[in-house]
């Protein structure tokens, strides 16, 4: 059984990856995830500039959901030219670096360092639900928005793929893709988290998280990320390659994806449900659906939905 996926040249060892934001902050946590299973890993959200991120509390969480307003903290690029040379010294698996902005110039200029370090793809971050009251409405609500950092990110990108993070929080996440893809996206991220959505707690009658309101991931994000990946794969013609990203749990979740669509599965939420080898469990249980359906290569799944 060949889990293995040939992305724009680059080879993962299998279709799973780790999400932006989780776990993603050293080259050391970055090779943990790896010798657990995952086939490439995302760095957390980088910026120009050291960012800090919203007060405790910041993440609330129950087997359905969970929301987070950790608020993008990051200590600036001198820490990830660190952290990512150190990874891709002897990388295991390939590695996508995440960058973030409130400006379009600053994404162009932490994008030249990023693309400057050697990974293997950069994934852009503009589509964050909970840096609102500093950044403003995300790029990827609009599709003018979205195109115009695709652009300006595309010129300095030089030969690393550039994948458009997108939202889940628009009314056709297809006419967002294809701005970008005009304007030379060359992979897609779907999704980020939904909402923001508000947790109350009930004695004090305040909202539990600091921020208010955080970004909604997990299991019952799941099936608004399939439909995202669907509409996608849809409206680019099946010509751009998607790290579907969404509440996937399961093998049985990052088929389904597959088949929605997506090339490779980012999992983040699912860590804390089923444990740090999550990456293993969900191979092993494609392979086993895989195999008792006669399938040798999982990669002839990618968009094969039936409608
Ligand atoms: C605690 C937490 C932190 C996150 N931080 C980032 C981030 O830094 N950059 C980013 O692009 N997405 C971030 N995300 C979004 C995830 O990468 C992913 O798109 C989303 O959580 C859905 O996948 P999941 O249900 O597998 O977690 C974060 C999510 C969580 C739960």
């Amino acid at each position: 059984m060949d889990l293995s996926q040939t992305i724009l040249g680059v080879t993962f060892p299998n279709p799973t990856v780790l999400a932006s934001g989780i776990w993603g902050v050293t080259a050391s946590s970055w090779k943990r995830v790896v010798e657990n299973g995952a086939g490439g890993v995302t760095t957390k959200s980088l910026w120009i500039r050291e960012h800090k991120g919203h007060p405790n509390p910041t993440v609330i969480a129950n087997e359905h959901w969970t929301l987070n307003a950790v608020g993008l903290p990051d200590a600036g690029p001198d820490k990830a030219r660190e952290e990512i040379g150190e990874y891709l010294k002897d990388k295991s698996a390939p590695l996508i670096a995440n960058i973030v902005a409130g400006k379009v110039e600053d994404f162009v200029a932490i994008a030249e360092i990023v693309c400057g370090l050697g990974p293997d793809f950069l994934e852009v971050n503009i589509s964050c639900p909970n840096v609102e009251d500093e950044c403003g409405k995300p790029f990827a609500c609009s599709a003018p928005d979205a195109k115009k950092v695709t652009e300006a990110v595309k010129k300095v990108s030089g030969d690393v793929p550039i994948f458009i993070k997108l939202s889940p929080n628009v009314d056709d996440i297809g006419a967002v893709a294809v701005a970008c893809a005009e304007a030379g996206a060359d992979g897609f991220t779907a999704v980020n988290t939904f909402g923001p959505g508000m947790a109350i707690d009930l004695k004090s009658r305040q909202p539990i998280l600091a921020n208010k309101v955080g970004g909604l991931s997990g299991p019952g994000l799941k099936p608004i990320a399939v439909r995202c990946i669907h509409d996608v794969y849809k409206a680019t013609g099946g010509k751009l390659p998607i790290i579907g990203t969404g509440g996937v749990h399961t093998g049985q979740d990052a088929l389904e994806m597959m088949i929605a669509g997506a090339s490779l599965i980012g999992i983040g939420t699912a860590i804390g449900e089923r444990g740090q080898d999550v990456f293993k469990k969900v191979c092993d249980e494609m392979e086993e659906w895989c195999e008792e359906e006669g399938i040798s290569e999982v990669s002839e799944l990618v968009g094969s939905i039936r409608t």
